[in-house]
């Protein structure tokens, strides 16, 4: 069974600068791409430490900050070594000004 939680208010979220929260234990990066928001897990699956939140945002693209392998924010898809696998992604939706993520989709 899904559950949505909402995490953050749209207005946290500025212009193309990432919004870190965490929930539930889960470190979440928030993205605005062009209107739409997104939500990756905040911890870069190449070594599992770094902090995608405080990485480069280029359009949908965000690069890691410590071994810049890039990944694409709207699918949380790999785009470059060395990470060789995909970021965790997490739907969301907005209601009322907030933002909320699916966690545990069934
Ligand atoms: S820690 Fe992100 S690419 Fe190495």
């Amino acid at each position: 069974m899904s559950s949505w939680k909402v995490i953050a208010q749209v207005d946290d979220i500025f212009g193309e600068e990432p919004c870190a929260v965490s929930v539930d234990g889960l470190k979440v990066a928030l993205f605005n791409v062009e209107g739409c928001i997104y939500a990756i897990e905040d911890r870069c699956p190449h070594d599992k430490v770094a902090r995608l939140s405080e990485g480069y945002v280029d359009g949908a693209t965000i690069e890691c900050p410590i071994h810049q392998s890039c990944f694409d924010i709207r699918t949380g898809k790999v785009l470059s070594p060395p990470a060789e696998s995909d970021v965790r992604r997490f739907a969301t939706r907005v209601e009322d000004g907030k933002i909320s993520i699916e966690l545990d989709p069934s």
